[in-house]
């Protein structure tokens, strides 16, 4: 069991906590409760949540969350099927209209653990909810993995599924897919969490399906049996009786059976599926006046991974055995297992189940399409008593194979469908089906392992907001177009740090600052294709893909954008200066807003050099250190956070003559071509101080340099 099962299972076995997480606020963006469960009922208002009484206390919350906004629509069943007493998960459902064989409509479950082991079970209940009394088939997968066809047959019958998988992300998609025979639609949907040791035949590449066939006596399709006669309340045990909220149904009554049942614990310490005493197995099934118990199945197509165009199914039956009576010594009750009419195992001719200690009997067999499989209990020839079953779980094995998107670019494709709330036809997988592939996308299909995003393209998408970090997620990325949108914020780091990206186009946005050095550099040295044209704030340090229409109204830009980078960078200080200096003084730091009113000189300097005199008081430890003097104030040794070592220059004058002079200086250094003047990393400016910080160089030509000992230019 997973920590974190193990952590939410000891909570409620505490009332008080029991109580706590009854009134815990609902999953509103498809994460579980504090149990670790998911319990969704699709159809009912937006928001809105109950109690559930059939399970005594699970919280069940709407979908809205769960299913993409927009997609499908709710109703209600309708009358007669609407007065029948039954839990109110049925009474509502979300369909998804359209005509479009093979479209996909898909419940993401979230903040899942990856690699962890999950039960996910979803019910069905037309109730004639659209008027028509057309009774649909639709199918409904796992991911991209078929899970089964749910066939409505009768519009008032509870079609539930189950199935036991192992999540390969944080998150796991429930996505029905209209196959032409009517609209799909789905009355709830449960994910609960299974402790890792459970059903071990459950892995990445293979789930298990809880076999789908309705036996005469049953309730539910639902092949996992308790033996309890009479069947209790709805001859149903889940939760609490069963902490992973199974569903136990009662096989219902056969003439030939009787049972036996106690009140005392059955030790579950061998029985790897419960890990703690349950109902479930206090009771077990017994023939009345015969030697053997003999049940069966036949494959069920409705499971099959092709509808029913298969060759054979792998099938796992899990059999319960606990004695439940104290024998005395003269009795044995002993019992060979057969299938189809041959000893199962032979190297285990017999079992004799021990007294108040659960055994799982497990077996694992293939039945070809329209077989039937006979399993027989039959007593041993020295046996004085029949053969019992506590209980019985029959899956099919479905094997987990269709490609699909790698899961870190599958959840950066999430994260960003719902970061710019996206109306895209973004469903399901990102690139798997390969027809049904986001559009946008192109991925790349490898023989092995996974889809990978290759190309990105939201040109035209409205996107607004800053670029998100989702997008350097996409490690095989090598085309992303964001052109043509409204986004906003720096253009960020990590766009350099893209293994795969060879071309990157942001123009037509409301980027601003500066643009990342290390992205400068790729489009330099031509490994990267870079578009930042037409975004108004962006200052890009010189590259001479500064928005042209800018340079055209500022002749002085364009003439310092032909020196170097930093010597660039000065220019700009000062000429913001000048610009600043005409209005209003303001009195924040410049390098705060880094922006001047008015559209013309919407510059954006300095994102990482924003500092408040507070700040350079911090940096160089209280002026500390003073490593020179200029004729403008002196200069502090200083270290920003990153151990980067600056120098930073202070002028304490307040009057308008020390502002001319700082100015001055800003000036004068914007003309200095210095080989060991790197860069001015940063400003500040306010009523009472002056400063700006450089890169600092070692040796004293800087030193000499900002005392104003410069070279000049040329
Ligand atoms: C649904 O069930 C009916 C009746 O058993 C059967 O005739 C029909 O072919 C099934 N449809 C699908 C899609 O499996
Ligand atoms: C077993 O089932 C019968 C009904 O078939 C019931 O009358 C009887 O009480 C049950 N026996 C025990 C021991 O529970
Ligand atoms: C179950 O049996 C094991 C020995 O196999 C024992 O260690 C454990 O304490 C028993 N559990 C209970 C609840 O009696
Ligand atoms: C039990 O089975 C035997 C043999 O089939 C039969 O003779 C007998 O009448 C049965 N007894 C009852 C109580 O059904
Ligand atoms: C079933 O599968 C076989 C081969 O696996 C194929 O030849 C046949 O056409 C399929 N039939 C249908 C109805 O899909
Ligand atoms: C047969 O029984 C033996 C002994 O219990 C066990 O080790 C083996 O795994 C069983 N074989 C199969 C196929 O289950
Ligand atoms: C569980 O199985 C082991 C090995 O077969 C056995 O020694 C132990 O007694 C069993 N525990 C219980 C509670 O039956
Ligand atoms: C995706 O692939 C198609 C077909 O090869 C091509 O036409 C399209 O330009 C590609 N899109 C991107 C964004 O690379
Ligand atoms: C271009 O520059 C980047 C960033 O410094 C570097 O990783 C890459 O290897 C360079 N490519 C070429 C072809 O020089
Ligand atoms: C920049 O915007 C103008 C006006 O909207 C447009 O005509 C031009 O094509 C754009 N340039 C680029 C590089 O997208």
């Amino acid at each position: 069991m997973s920590a974190a099962t193990a952590t939410a299972r000891r909570r409620y076995r505490s009332p008080v906590l029991l109580l706590l997480c009854f009134f815990a606020s609902a999953p509103i963006h498809g994460q579980p409760d504090v149990l670790g469960f998911i319990s969704i009922d699709c159809g009912i208002a937006e928001g809105s949540s109950y109690t559930d009484g059939s399970t005594r206390g699970l919280k069940y919350v709407s979908d809205a969350g769960f299913v993409d906004a927009g997609a499908g629509a709710n109703a209600g069943v309708r009358p007669p099927y609407s007065q029948q007493a039954q839990p109110a998960r049925y009474l509502n459902v979300r369909y998804f209209p359209g005509p479009a064989a093979g479209a996909r409509s898909c419940y993401t479950l979230r903040e899942l653990s990856p690699g962890a082991k999950y039960l996910v079970r979803c019910g069905f209940y037309y109730g004639n909810y659209d008027k028509l009394r057309t009774l649909p088939a639709f199918d409904l997968y796992l991911g991209v993995d078929r899970w089964a066809t749910v066939n409505v047959t009768t519009p008032d019958e509870r079609y539930i599924l189950e199935a036991v998988v192992v999540s390969p992300a944080s998150f796991l998609q429930v996505c029905l897919v209209n196959i032409g025979l009517g609209t799909p639609f789905i009355s709830w949907l449960d994910l609960r969490p299974l402790g890792a040791a459970m059903y071990p035949e459950a892995t990445l590449k293979q789930s298990l399906l809880l076999l789908n066939l309705r036996r005469p006596g049953a309730k539910y399709a639902l092949n996992r049996y308790h033996f309890w006669r009479p069947a209790t309340s709805y001859g149903v045990f889940r939760y609490p009786s069963d902490p992973y909220d199974r569903v136990w149904q009662s096989y219902g009554d056969v003439a030939a059976w009787t049972n036996i049942t106690t009140t005392a614990a059955v030790n579950v310490s061998n029985a790897s599926s419960f890990d703690e005493p349950s109902v479930v197995l206090q009771s077990a099934a017994t023939p009345v006046n015969a030697t053997r118990l003999d049940f069966s199945w036949t494959l069920d197509s409705s499971l099959s991974p092709n509808n029913g165009n298969s060759s054979s199914t792998a099938y796992v039956l899990l059999m319960y055995f606990a004695e439940l009576q104290q024998l005395p010594s003269a009795a044995l009750r002993q019992f060979s297992i057969l299938i189809n009419g041959a000893s199962w195992n032979s190297s285990r001719r017999s079992y004799a189940p021990k007294y108040l200690s659960a055994e799982i009997v497990k077996m694992v067999l293939v039945q070809g399409s329209g077989d039937r499989a006979v399993v027989s209990l039959v007593a041993t020839p020295e046996a004085t008593l029949p053969p019992i079953l506590n209980a019985l779980e029959i899956y099919s094995v479905r094997q987990m194979t269709q490609l699909k998107t790698d899961n870190v670019d599958a959840e950066a494709m999430m994260t960003i469908r719902t970061t710019y709330a996206l109306k895209k036809n973004w469903i399901g997988d990102p690139c798997a089906p390969k027809d049904f592939a986001w559009h946008g996308l192109n991925c790349s299909y490898p023989s092995s392992g996974s889809a990978q995003i290759k190309a990105l393209n939201l040109a035209s998408n409205v996107l607004t907001g800053a670029i998100d970090p989702s997008f350097g997620h996409l490690k095989s990325l090598q085309h992303l177009d964001l052109s043509t949108n409204t986004l906003s914020g720096p253009i960020p780091d990590f766009l350099a740090q893209m293994p795969s990206l060879t071309f990157l186009d942001l123009s037509n946005n409301k980027l601003s600052g500066s643009v990342p050095a290390a992205l400068l550099q790729k489009h330099q040295n031509g490994s990267l294709i870079l578009r930042i044209g037409n975004n108004t704030n962006i200052c890009d340090n010189g590259a001479s893909t500064c928005d042209p229409d800018k340079k055209e109204k500022n002749r002085t830009l364009v003439t310092a954008i032909s020196v170097t980078i930093p010597v660039a960078t000065l220019l700009f200080v000062a000429t913001i200066l000048i610009l600043r200096r005409r209005r209003n003084k303001q009195d924040t730091w410049m390098a705060n807003n880094g922006r001047l009113s008015g559209p013309r000189e919407r510059y954006n300097l300095f994102e990482n050099g924003q500092f408040s005199y507070k700040e350079l008081k911090l940096i160089t430890a209280n002026f500390r250190e003073e490593i020179g003097r200029g004729g403008f104030g002196a200069v502090f040794l200083g270290h920003l956070e990153n151990e980067r070592t600056v120098a930073v220059k202070i002028c304490s004058k307040t009057s308008s003559e020390g502002d001319k002079e700082f100015l001055a200086e800003a000036q004068h250094l914007g003309r200095v071509h210095h080989r060991n003047l790197v860069s001015l990393i940063g400003y500040c400016k306010d009523k009472k101080h002056l400063g700006l910080v450089y890169e600092y160089m070692h040796g004293g030509d800087l030193e000499d340099c900002l005392r104003g000992n410069v070279v000049s230019p040329n």
